[in-house]
C-alpha cells in the first residue's frame, strides 16, 4: 500500500492546508440504501482534488448504533457495515494519496457507545476488570444523581443502571457513557488504537469534544446560572465538567503517540470562551495540539469589520505564532450561508466568508457543500427530525439535521447523491441550481470562486507563505489586510456592509510605490481597481496584487 506520508520533508503539510470535512452519511451513496458510504468518498476523489483540498476529515465511520450518527462508537478499530469494509477504507487511503489528499480520522475519546464491549463489561458488575473504565457513582438515595451536572444534550448527565445499581455519567446522550480518563488502562487502549490507524496511513486525528475528558473527582455541584437551557433545564456554569487542567496532560500524551510517526496532526474540537484558553491548547512548549479549532472568528455570527479584525489580530498575536485553524461551518452548526446571510445579498456574503476563511495566515477547515453555497434545510415538524436533540428539544432546539443534508452533485434525482427512492435526510430544494455539475459550468459560481481561492492559496507565494499585516484599521465598514512575502504583496478588502464603500490605501510604508492593483479574484466586476480608489459593492470581496 502506498502511504501518503513517506518523507519527513512534508511533515508540516498541514501548516497552511485546506481541510475538508466530510459527513460520510451525506456525501455519496454507492449501494443505493440512501446513506452515504466510504466508497462514495473514493468515487469523488477527482472532484476533491480539483477543488484543491489537502486533507479530508471524515466524521466517525466506526461501528455504531448510530444514536448520535456515529459519535457513539461501539468498536474503535472497525468500519460500520453501513459505510463499507476495512478493505474499502484501505482503498480510500491509497486512492486519496494518489490524489494528494490525506485522511483525518475523527477520534471520539470522551465517551463510547453504551454498546461498546468496554461499557458492557463495565456495567456488568462493580468488580469486573473494566469496572473503573467509566464514571460511576452511587448517587443520592432513591437513585437520584449525585449532583446537578447537565448533559449537553438535555437534562441530568447521570443515568441509573443495573446490575451495578449505580449511576453513570454521560456528557452527551445516555447511550454515550463517558470514559474515565483517570484510569491508565483507558489511556493505553486509546494509544494503541491511535497507532492502529496511523499504521493504516491516517495523517491526523480530529479530537471530538476534547475539552470534556475530565470531571471533578469530588463530583461537586456546578454553579447555577439564572437562565434556562433550550431543553428547559436550569443552566449551569460547567466549571467541573469542561476544560479541566488535566486535559492538557492527555493532549501531551496523544502528541507523544502521534509523534511516533512523521507528519501526523492533531486537530481539536475546542469550543473555548476566549483566545487565551485557545492558546493553551497548543501547549506551553507547543507539545499539545497543532490545530485547536478557533471558534472566535467563524462563530461571531455577525458581519462586522471591526469584530472580525479584532479576532484576526488575536489569532495573529496571541497564539504564539502558531497557525490558527479557522472554521465557519460544520455538522453541528447552522451553515454559514444561513448564519451570515441577510436574505438579499446571500451569495455575495458567502463569497466574502469564503475569502475570509481562505486568505488570512491560517489553516482553513471547510464543510462539504460550503463550496456550492449549500444551505440549511431544516425539518418543519418534529416528526421529521432524526437528530435526537431535535426530538428532545423541539421546537427550541431543532437538532442538526438541517446542516447535514445530502451533498448536491447534480440536478438529477436526489441531487446525484443516491439512487435510493428515499435518502436518510431530504435533499435541500435548491439542488437544481446549487450543485457541482451546474456550478462547474458557471464562471461566477460559488464553486469556481472557492476553486480559485484555493488555487491562489497554493500558487501565490504571498497567500501561501506570506506574513499577515492588517491595514486601514480604523475602518469600521471594510476589513482590509495584506499578505506579504518579500516584495510580493496581496491585498484583501472585504466590505462587511450592505452599502457600497470606497477605500484608499497608502502602502508606501509597505514598500509599494505604485497604486496599481492586479485583480486576482473578486466577487464583483473590479475594473479600474487601484489602491488610491477601490470601490466595493455591498458585501464585495476583493483580492489583488499590489504594485503590479
Ligand atoms: C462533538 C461532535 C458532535 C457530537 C458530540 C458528541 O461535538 O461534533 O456531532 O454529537 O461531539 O460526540
Ligand atoms: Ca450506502
Amino acid at each position: 500500500m502506498m502511504l501518503p506520508l513517506a518523507t519527513a520533508a512534508d511533515s508540516t503539510w498541514w501548516k497552511n492546508a485546506v481541510i475538508y470535512e466530510i459527513y460520510p452519511r451525506s456525501f455519496a451513496d454507492t449501494n443505493g440504501d440512501g446513506i452515504g458510504d466510504l466508497n462514495g468518498i473514493t468515487q469523488h476523489l477527482d472532484y476533491l482534488e480539483s477543488l484543491g483540498v489537502d486533507a479530508i476529515w471524515i466524521t466517525p465511520f466506526y461501528p455504531s448504533p448510530q444514536v448520535d450518527f456515529g459519535y457513539d462508537i461501539s468498536d474503535y478499530q472497525a468500519i460500520d457495515p453501513q459505510y463499507g469494509t476495512m478493505a474499502d477504507f484501505d482503498r480510500l487511503v491509497a486512492e486519496a494519496a494518489k490524489h494528494h489528499i490525506r485522511i483525518v480520522d475523527d477520534l471520539v475519546l470522551n465517551h463510547t457507545s453504551d454498546k461498546h464491549a468496554w461499557f458492557m463489561e463495565s456495567r456488568s458488575s462493580r468488580t469486573n476488570p473494566k469496572a473503573d473504565w467509566y464514571i460511576w457513582s452511587d448517587g443520592k438515595p432513591n437513585r437520584q444523581p449525585p449532583n446537578n451536572w447537565l448533559s449537553l444534550f438535555g437534562h441530568s448527565a447521570w443515568q441509573w443502571d443495573t446490575p451495578r445499581n449505580q449511576l453513570y455519567y454521560h456528557e452527551f446522550y445516555k447511550e454515550q457513557p463517558d470514559l474515565n480518563w483517570r484510569n491508565q488502562q483507558v489511556h493505553d487502549a486509546v494509544d494503541n488504537m491511535i497507532r492502529f490507524w496511523m499504521k493504516k496511513g491516517v495523517a491526523g486525528f480530529r479530537l471530538d469534544a476534547i475539552t470534556t475528558l475530565f470531571e471533578d473527582p469530588k463530583l461537586r455541584d456546578e454553579p447555577t446560572l439564572d437562565i434556562k437551557t433550550a431543553f428547559g433545564d436550569n443552566a449551569v456554569n460547567r466549571q467541573y465538567t469542561d476544560n479541566l487542567p488535566e486535559v492538557h496532560d492527555v493532549l501531551r500524551e496523544l502528541r507523544r503517540v502521534t509523534n511516533e510517526m512523521p507528519g501526523r496532526v492533531l486537530i481539536g474540537e475546542t469550543y473555548l470562551p476566549n483566545v487565551g484558553e485557545l492558546a493553551k491548547m497548543y501547549g506551553k512548549n507547543n507539545d499539545e495540539l497543532q490545530l485547536p479549532m478557533d471558534t472566535q472568528l467563524g462563530f461571531l455570527n455577525k458581519l462586522s469589520a471591526s469584530e472580525f479584525r479584532a479576532k484576526l489580530q488575536d489569532a495573529e498575536t496571541k497564539l504564539n505564532g502558531n497557525p490558527p485553524l479557522f472554521v465557519f461551518s460544520n455538522h453541528d452548526n447552522v451553515r454559514s450561508w444561513n448564519r451570515y446571510g441577510d436574505g438579499v445579498h446571500d451569495e455575495a456574503i458567502a463569497k466574502l466568508i469564503a475569502t475570509l476563511l481562505l486568505t488570512p495566515r491560517c489553516v482553513a477547515m471547510m464543510y462539504y457543500g460550503e463550496e456550492l453555497g449549500m444551505t440549511n434545510n431544516n425539518p418543519t415538524s418534529v416528526s421529521q427530525v432524526k437528530d435526537p436533540i431535535g426530538i428532545v428539544g423541539w421546537p427550541k432546539e431543532i437538532g442538526r439535521d438541517g446542516e447535514r443534508t445530502p451533498m448536491q452533485w447534480n440536478a438529477d434525482t436526489n441531487a446525484g447523491f443516491s439512487t435510493s427512492h428515499e435518502t436518510w435526510l431530504p435533499v435541500a430544494p435548491n439542488y437544481k441550481t446549487k450543485n457541482v455539475q451546474t456550478e462547474s459550468k458557471q464562471t461566477d459560481s460559488m464553486l469556481n470562486y472557492y476553486k480559485t481561492l484555493i488555487r491562489l492559496r497554493k500558487q501565490n507565494a504571498a497567500l501561501r507563505d506570506g506574513e499577515f499585516v492588517m491595514i486601514d484599521e480604523k475602518n469600521s465598514s471594510v476589513l482590509s489586510y495584506l499578505r506579504k512575502n518579500g516584495g510580493d504583496i496581496v491585498l484583501v478588502a472585504l466590505n462587511c456592509t450592505a452599502t457600497p464603500q470606497t477605500v484608499h490605501f497608502d502602502l508606501a510604508a509597505q514598500g509599494v510605490k505604485s497604486t496599481n492593483l492586479k485583480t486576482l479574484l473578486s466577487s464583483f466586476q473590479a475594473s479600474g481597481a487601484s489602491t488610491s480608489s477601490l470601490t466595493l459593492p455591498a458585501f464585495g470581496a476583493y483580492v489583488g496584487e499590489a504594485g503590479k
